[in-house]
């Protein structure tokens, strides 16, 4: 266990900037620091940083702390990890304490593979240098595909010798434990129980992490022996998770962040041609689609990615659904399609660097555009192809979070198509309304099965926002309208032990009401209930004003309550209203309020921003308490409700 001491002194120096500046671009704002949430896609950054008390405040996902929570979220690291990740970066000694067996087990075991993956590397390289074998196959096969000596360094590539033992037998000549050996995945056991190297005849690629250790190989045949696989990888190990890994990112994480671009290839040899001819912001996904941690991973550096097709069609159809992912992961996706029968590879070595860099400058066209254009040319003047292809293309629209880009694209969308907007907005809509529907079911799963979905009955009943996501305000309006209508129709019901018109007052008293009418409403039966009257449709048809009457005219109708359309698309039963009268109240008071403490939020974040843009630290500080108190309050209306919010 790492002592008290150890963890004061790291405590003393770290500066919560610095640390951070690690993993985000951080934006200055007065004494403060923001940028977009490291943990969340967003569009406009709710992420803060605040020196003067080493703290931070994720306000997308809830998270904060100090620099060290900080470190464990970021990393996933636990506690001792994060202590002895920064007091390596600061230079604190680590003084240890006893510790249970069982951690000290866990840790060494990652830690020994760790150690074990750097030392094959190095057995790895050595025979590619320093053997006749490695010499005159691996490192001529590298210098054939022309890679440079200081390439073949700064990737550390190595050659895995033929024969079944070479690599088993160094190691546990130097006392290495043969069941780390196969934990880490070098060696491989058979059926009889005997044990050899997974990589053999092969040149070795090794894969790193962000802080440049080596957590798997990649191992590429030499010559075209059709019976066996192009490459052979480590396996999945605990120190190595495929689909959180990205071939490229250290060796090219400082030049992404430089360039505010990523280019995204396929293989590992694209990754290293491309660095040889000075692009060295590229990164490679293995040749499959990004996942979706590798595209938070990329987000750490930069929010722009440019793939990079190889020039034959069928390819660039297969690719194109991966780029999806990366759309939705909120990124800002750039293509270039490269010549016929090239890859990255193949021509930034047929072209040279100069032409190279070149074409890319001037290939690069937007992912959008880029895909309309192809399916427009394919569909040709066939109506259905065409309107089969206008889908595609909203539908990849479609999946961009931020709404103001989504409205760009519409836009040029329709002038690049020669299509009218309506046309791609009212698609467009309707793929944004599903979409909330599956979320909405989703995350209210089966429980609710009675509760009307909202979001999809408000999109029906408005008819829908433009170009945009229901918005917290449409969603208050519809929990007033609902409080509004309970009132109407079941003012004298009784709840347990009181009416259902006493209940909602009693649980509504501090909530404002947004809509004037709906207010004028409430208030009217809630001054009649203190003098004792009853309040019905009846007397407001008679004494409201047009608005109130027409409001409730519509709200007594009991078409309203049930949607038959519902009913059959979902076999759901409902239960007559009057017999969950009770659970209805209920819900419908949590959810207004779970609403309007959204909807205070939203405001309060505009607050922040205004405040920061005027230099006010103070009201700044103020509003940030005030979210953290809010969040709070969300958290609890939603477990209420069985919502799952984001923490
Ligand atoms: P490529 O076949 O394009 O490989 O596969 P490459 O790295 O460009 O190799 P060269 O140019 O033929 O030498 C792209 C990526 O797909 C994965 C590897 O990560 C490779 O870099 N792959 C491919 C495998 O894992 N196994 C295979 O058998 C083939
Ligand atoms: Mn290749």
């Amino acid at each position: 266990m790492i002592s008290r001491e150890t963890i004061d002194e790291v405590m003393n120096r770290v500066d919560i900037v610095d640390v951070i500046s690690d993993f985000v671009t951080l934006k200055r704002s007065g004494q403060n620091y923001k940028a977009l949430s490291p943990f969340n896609n967003e569009k406009t950054p709710s992420f803060f940083v605040v020196p003067s008390k080493g703290i931070f405040k994720d306000f997308s996902s809830g998270k904060g702390g100090n620099a060290i929570n900080f470190v464990m979220e970021h990393e996933g690291m636990s506690y001792p990890e994060a202590i002895r990740f920064l007091a390596k970066k600061y230079g604190v000694e680590i003084k240890e304490e006893a510790v249970s067996a069982e951690v000290e087990e866990q840790q060494s075991e990652r830690e020994g593979l760790y150690i074990l993956m750097g030392f094959a590397r190095d057995f790895y390289r050595q025979s590619l240098w320093e053997t006749e074998e490695g010499k005159s196959i691996g490192l001529s096969y590298f210098r054939e595909r022309g890679f440079n000596d200081r390439t073949i360094e700064k990737f550390e590539l190595g050659y895995a010798l033929e024969g079944w033992t070479h690599l088993m037998d160094e190691a546990v000549g130097k006392s290495y434990n043969p069941d780390l050996l196969l934990k880490a995945g070098l060696v491989v056991k058979n059926d009889e129980g005997r044990m050899y190297d997974r990589f053999r005849g092969r040149v070795i690629f090794p894969v790193h992490n962000l802080s440049g250790k080596v957590i798997a190989f990649g191992a590429r045949m030499l010559g075209k022996d059709k019976n066996q696989p192009k490459y052979i990888n480590s396996p999945e190990t605990e120190i190595y998770h495929k689909s959180d890994a990205l071939y490229g990112l250290f060796q090219g994480r400082n030049a992404v962040r430089q360039k505010d671009n990523c280019f995204l290839v396929e293989g590992y040899t694209d990754v290293i041609s491309m660095h040889q001819a000075d692009v060295e912001n590229v990164v490679a996904s293995s040749g499959t689609a990004l996942t979706e941690a590798q595209i938070k991973l990329i987000r750490r550096f930069t929010e722009n990615v440019t793939v990079l097709f190889d020039g034959d069609a069928a390819g660039v159809r297969a690719a194109l659904r991966g780029i999806d992912m990366i759309l939705k992961g909120g990124l800002n996706v750039k293509v270039v399609l490269l010549p016929d029968e090239e890859d990255p590879d193949s021509y930034s070595r047929k072209v040279g660097t100069t032409k190279f860099h070149e074409f890319l400058a001037t290939h690069a066209q937007d992912f959008i555009s880029f895909k309309a254009g192809l399916y427009s040319a394919e569909a040709g003047h066939d109506p259905i192809k065409k309107a089969e292809s206008i889908k595609e293309i909203v539908g990849s629209i479609a999946l961009i979070p931020d709404p103001v880009k989504r409205s760009v694209y519409i836009q040029e969308t329709s002038q690049q198509l020669k299509i009218g907007e309506p046309v791609l907005l009212t698609e467009l809509n309707k793929l944004l309304v599903q979409e909330r529907k599956r979320k909405e079911r989703e995350r209210e799963g089966a429980e609710t099965v009675r509760q009307v979905d909202e979001s999809a009955q408000l999109a029906e009943q408005l008819s829908v926002p433009a170009a945009g996501a229901i918005a917290v305000k449409d969603m208050i309006y519809y929990q007033e309208r609902e409080t509004i209508r309970l009132l109407l129709n079941y003012a004298e019901h009784a709840l347990e032990d009181q009416k259902l018109a006493e209940f909602l007052m009693h649980e509504l008293e501090d909530v404002p009401f947004t809509n004037a009418s709906f207010g004028e409403i409430y208030h009217l039966f809630r001054s009649r209930l203190q003098e004792g009257q009853i309040t019905d449709s009846h007397y407001l048809m008679e004494n409201g004003s047009e608005e109130v009457r027409k409001i409730v005219t519509e709200l007594i109708t009991p078409r309203y309550a049930i949607s038959p359309h519902w009913k059959e698309k979902y076999e759901i039963h409902y239960p007559e209203e009057p017999e969950i009268l009770h659970d209805l109240a209920l819900t419908n008071v949590l959810r207004l309020k779970f609403r309007v403490v959204q909807g205070m939020m939203e405001d309060n974040l505009l607050k922040i921003r205004e405040a920061e843009k005027a230099g006010q630290w103070e009201n700044v500080e103020k509003h940030l308490e005030q979210q953290e108190g809010l969040k709070r309050a969300e958290r609890e209306l939603a477990s209420y409700l069985g919502i799952v919010v984001a923490k």
